[in-house]
């Protein structure tokens, strides 16, 4: 449903998003993870229309983006990451006002507002100005801007930053619905939980690039199928990295005080880890053990870790 070519954008010499190709498939919720300054909004604002890319082609569905905007834009809901909304009018107005630009029948319009109030719980507070609003509620009625045309494919940039966990919550439930609904979804996120609870399938990215793409259960094969172990202990990340790669384990990452590494299906050989740390005069004072998951992923493909 989503087809991206060879997408490109500079900034001067910085290349924000670096020739990028991937697909959507129809109905599928696809999520984009990455740190800040990864690429995401700059990726998003390509596929809406909104920047001209440098190079590269955007299909949605047998539209060009650049070549028809106005048929793509019909097709489009965009949710930005920076709230669209006028602080002085109310959240009816609101959706009327950026409802409008899609040139519905009015009672269309019309009944298109009480759904999304009503199904983004706000059809009781819709009379009120804006700037009354919790950022929770600015955020929902963020995202029935965007919804309000009822587009086929829905790209939400960040859609539960800076909320509460139960706000969170309730944004991600509606997210949920509108995919089972058979909406295509492209979101951004740097909350790896948000990912691997949500996501059919997801671009991993960074410095402009995608590194891997696949589900959560194909990208966590990549660290291998054995147990992540995490090393905590008084040593430096070059004299913990020294040892490590003198066993069979697959190193993932080290820093000063901690190590990460998978285990590779190579048994139980922890126990003759330990004693080869100790005899190299390596004090582990923690170790933690988890199942492969997207924050190995990341830090395997990256060397650091994505902290929410
Ligand atoms: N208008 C601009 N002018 C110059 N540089 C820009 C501009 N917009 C974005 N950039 C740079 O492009 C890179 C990608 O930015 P982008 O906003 O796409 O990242 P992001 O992945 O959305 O990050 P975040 O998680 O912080 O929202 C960053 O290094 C950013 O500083
Ligand atoms: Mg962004």
């Amino acid at each position: 449903m989503i087809h991206i070519e060879h997408l490109l954008k500079c900034y001067d010499s910085l290349r924000a998003v670096d020739d990028i190709s991937f697909d959507v498939k129809e109905g599928e919720l696809f999520g984009f993870l990455g740190p800040n300054g990864a690429g995401k909004t700059t990726t998003l604002s390509m596929i809406s229309g909104l920047l001209k890319p440098d190079k590269g082609c955007i299909h949605v569905g047998d539209i060009d983006v650049w070549q028809c905007p106005k048929k793509a834009k019909q097709l489009l809901g965009l949710i930005p990451q920076d709230l669209a909304l006028y602080e002085e009018l109310n959240a009816r107005e609101n959706l009327m006002f950026w409802g409008s630009l899609f040139h519905l029948p009015r009672a269309t319009l019309k009944a298109n507002i009480d759904l999304w109030l009503d199904r983004v719980g706000l059809s009781d507070r819709s009379r009120e100005p804006v700037s009354k609003f919790s950022g929770g509620m600015k955020r929902r009625l963020n995202l029935a801007i965007g919804l309000v045309h009822n587009p086929k494919v829905v790209l939400l940039d960040e859609p539960t930053v800076g909320i509460d966990p139960q706000a969170r919550n309730n944004i991600l439930d509606i997210i949920r619905e509108i995919a089972r609904e058979g909406t295509t979804i492209l979101f951004t996120t740097h909350h790896l939980e948000e990912a691997e609870a949500l996501c059919d399938r997801l671009a991993i990215m960074d410095h402009g690039k995608i590194l891997a793409v696949g589900s959560v259960e194909e990208l966590a094969l990549m660290v291998g199928d054995g147990n992540i172990v995490t090393l905590s202990g008084d040593f430096t990340a070059l004299r913990i990295r020294e040892v490590l790669e003198t066993t069979p384990f697959a190193v993932l990452n080290t820093a000063d005080h901690t190590a990460t590494f998978s285990l590779n299906q190579q048994g139980n050989l922890l126990p003759s880890l330990l004693q080869t740390l100790n005899e190299a005069g390596i004090e582990v004072t923690d170790i933690a053990m988890q199942k492969p998951n997207l924050e190995s992923v990341f830090l395997k493909l990256t060397g650091r870790e994505l902290r929410d």
